[in-house]
């Protein structure tokens, strides 16, 4: 399967930086096959940027960074699954950023999934531990794993197994987010794998099968080739270099050389 290359532009571009990134993405993927890329912009920018990738290329999509789970009504300054079902076909979910600054808890991150499920949206769940505290090597700490899995089977249990197919889980251990703090990618793939065998153990094999794990945290086109030699990773969620045209299209064009 190709692998998922997702740009978070949070809070970064302005109007016209994302026209200019768009159109700037849609030349350049033009002649990159073999790769989902997936553009979340600004909620305000997504139409704008829609507009800019006219006739848009089939492995290019876009992304709500955040979405409400009702579908209607009094809830000032959020935006549904409801309402973006035909602009975006992903939506970021339990971000760590809005965990922390939203104070999201995993209750609301579940019906999050749920809408979006609803609506044909596939959501892409963040997970990931505060601090790093890794052991001896890649281990992993125990308290890491604790607080990551709870977000992880929270999140996931009142979903119907069958929709596993329709999930991404980004692993995100927030102490990599920012620039050049990435996590070693054996660390990663332990992981990712440790992940998956607990959702064996909580939803069965097929729904664990079924579930797709990419990973995020100062990814950069220095260092992807690292996690993209690693099948366990399905891809990316990136923050910092999804603004920086040259840098995210040669992350996308070495993804896309992966077989
Ligand atoms: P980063 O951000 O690539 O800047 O580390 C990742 C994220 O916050 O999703």
């Amino acid at each position: 399967m190709n692998k998922l290359i997702v740009g978070n532009w949070k809070m970064y571009p302005t109007l016209s930086d994302s026209v200019v990134l768009a159109t700037s993405f849609k030349t350049a993927l033009e002649d990159i096959k073999g790769v989902e890329v997936v553009l979340a912009p600004p909620s305000a920018w997504l139409i704008s940027v829609k507009e800019a990738m006219k006739h848009p290329l089939t492995h290019v999509h876009l992304a709500a960074q955040n979405i409400w789970p009702d579908d209607q009504g009094a809830f000032t300054g959020e935006v549904s699954a409801y309402f973006l079902k035909d602009l975006v076909k992903y939506a970021i979910v339990g971000h760590s950023e809005r965990r922390r600054n939203n104070k999201e808890g995993n209750e609301i991150i579940s019906k999050k999934i749920e809408a979006c499920l609803k609506w044909n949206v596939t959501p892409i769940l963040c997970v990931g531990e505060k601090e790093k505290t890794i052991g001896e090597g890649s281990k992993i700490n125990q308290e890491a794993w604790e607080e990551t899995v709870e977000q992880f089977v929270s999140a996931l249990h009142s979903i119907p197994k069958d929709k596993f197919g329709s999930i991404f889980v980004a692993y995100e251990p927030v102490w990599a987010i920012g620039y050049n703090k990435q996590a070693d990618s054996d660390y990663v793939v332990s992981f990712i794998s440790k992940l998956k065998e607990k959702a064996i153990e909580e939803f069965g094999a097929k729904a664990s099968n079924d579930l797709r794990f990419i990973y995020g945290g100062s990814v950069s086109d220095t260092n992807c080739s690292d996690y993209l030699r690693r099948p366990e990773i399905e891809g990316f969620l990136i923050g910092t270099m999804s603004v920086r045209a040259k840098e995210f299209i040669d992350i996308c064009r070495q993804a896309a050389a992966i077989k």
